[in-house]
């Protein structure tokens, strides 16, 4: 487990996995320490531990009401009071992952470095927000990103500006802006950045994005470092371009850019990329990239922030030369823990299957459907449970499931469903499919509660009307 989860958390809330011995009168609950199928109080006095995933956000346990608590706040409550669906953010984590990426740093002995919230991974003005003011910077990967980030507070120059498709005005935003670097990804943002940039009275600083021909262990879908991706300058190209960024006089190339791919679980393909990299000459900065991996699931143990980071620094150091700058751009691994969904039972319908529908689906949670993507989830006032059954959200599709052969505990309509894990790309990428309104971002610490983005009204399915 992250070491985060043992030295970060926050004193007055200790997560149920560590809270020791269950206690009398608290319904013995989790991790699927029952099997078969035996009646709800049987199987209470049949469980032995009281362990809660540790997939949910830092500092969540079990509370003397038998509920979900994350943040202080019971999950019972919250849904009564902001309905559902919704995004409950634990803010302590989100604040401990951004402190411990930053410690990590510093730890491995790496005195110039700068940590980039990839915003794409949740890009809401609250979360960019409190990033910035933890002390992060921001990539965005479009003019608006940009906008968000701007708006959330961050300086400038500490905006990475990233985009394999960008036009003169996305460009020309980012050098309004006077962003910290812009990456080059492809010989076309030469010619623009030459066009845009001339007779500019300051150089724009920029990075040129490789393609190091390294591929991660990860979807396919969400894997950029293998030969003939889509993004960024081959090994072979590079030189060439290096070459042609270095003659425009309104650009100052400070070094290069990799980025192999996301939920990545092993540190080989980093080692393997930064190598791969050092070749191509010797540069004052470089940026890795994101693509450390998290759990969705109790059984994933990913890598911590500290061995990540620390094989970073090593790798850089050994291939890349001492002294240099190096930027991370981490997104899922901030904010993927720290948030959990909750949902509605709306209906549970015995076909073939146990189908249990929610009030939510690919609306709020595309990654079920885009990447396969595993996830938990629990009735938050009956955690544990064996009742097998298709978790199924309300779009007109059959592709709209979000878990299959989920084990809960007998579940009814008007129970609280919560799945974990879904702070990453999970807002970023929702919709208004079927005409079904984006769900709030629920900002949870210490026992309070507040809305900090609302959710979506009908009115504003009509608001681009003309
Ligand atoms: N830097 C660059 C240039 C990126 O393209 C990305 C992610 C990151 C950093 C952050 O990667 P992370 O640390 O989050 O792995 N929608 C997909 C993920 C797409 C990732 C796109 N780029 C998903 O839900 O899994």
């Amino acid at each position: 487990m992250d070491s985060l989860s043992q030295t970060a958390r926050p004193a007055r809330r200790v997560c149920a996995a560590f809270a020791g011995p269950p206690r009398a009168g608290r319904p013995a609950l989790l991790r699927r320490a029952t099997n078969g199928a035996v009646d709800r109080d049987n199987r209470r006095s049949m469980a032995t531990a009281t362990t809660l995933s540790h997939v949910y956000p830092i500092g969540s346990r079990v509370n003397e009401r038998g509920h979900l608590e994350i943040g202080g706040c019971d999950v019972i409550e919250l849904a009564e009071r902001f309905g559902t669906p919704a995004y409950v953010v634990a803010r302590d984590d989100l604040q401990a992952r951004a402190r411990a990426f930053l410690d990590a740093f510093a730890a491995a002995g790496q005195a110039d470095f700068d940590v980039v919230f990839a915003s794409k991974a949740f890009p809401a003005t609250p979360v960019l927000a409190l990033f910035a003011g933890e002390g992060l910077g921001c990539d965005v990967a479009s003019a608006g990103e940009l906008h968000l980030a701007l708006r959330a507070g961050f300086d400038p120059a500490r905006i990475v500006m990233h985009g394999n498709a960008r036009d003169d005005g996305e460009l020309r935003a980012a050098l309004d802006a006077r962003v910290g670097q812009i990456v080059i990804d492809n010989a076309g943002d030469i010619d623009r950045l030459e066009r845009l940039t001339a007779g500019a009275p300051e150089r724009q600083p920029v990075l040129i994005r490789i393609t190091p021909a390294v591929a991660g262990d990860t979807h396919e879908k969400i894997s950029t470092g293998q030969a003939d991706s889509k993004f960024g300058v081959s090994l072979a190209q590079a030189p060439a371009a290096i070459e042609r960024v270095r003659a425009v006089a309104g650009l100052d190339l400070q070094g290069l850019h990799m980025h192999l791919g996301s939920q990545l679980h092993s540190l080989e393909p980093f080692r393997a990329a930064i190598k791969a990299i050092a070749g191509l000459g010797e540069f004052p900065v470089y940026n890795l990239g994101g693509g450390l991996g998290v759990a969705y699931t109790a059984d994933q143990q990913p890598l911590s922030t500290e061995e990540y980071v620390g094989a970073l620094v090593d790798a850089a150091r050994e291939h890349l030369g001492p002294g240099r700058r190096l930027l991370a751009e981490p997104g899922r691994a901030l904010v993927a823990n720290g948030c959990v969904t909750l949902y509605s039972v709306i209906g549970v319908k015995h076909n073939v299957s146990t189908w249990v529908s929610v009030d939510g689906g690919m609306s709020d949670n595309l990654r079920p459907m885009l990447y396969g993507s595993r996830y938990e989830a629990e009735i938050a006032s009956r955690l544990g449970g064996t009742t097998r059954v298709h978790l199924a959200g309300k779009h007109c599709e059959s592709g709209d499931v979000l878990i299959r052969d989920a084990l809960l505990d007998d579940p009814r309509p008007g129970d609280v469903l919560v799945t974990p894990v879904t702070g990453a790309y999970g807002y970023a990428m929702a919709n208004n499919y079927n005409g079904v309104l984006r769900a709030p971002v629920i900002f949870v610490s210490e026992g309070d509660a507040r809305v900090v983005v609302r959710r979506e009204t009908f009115d504003d399915l009509n608001a681009r009307d003309v």
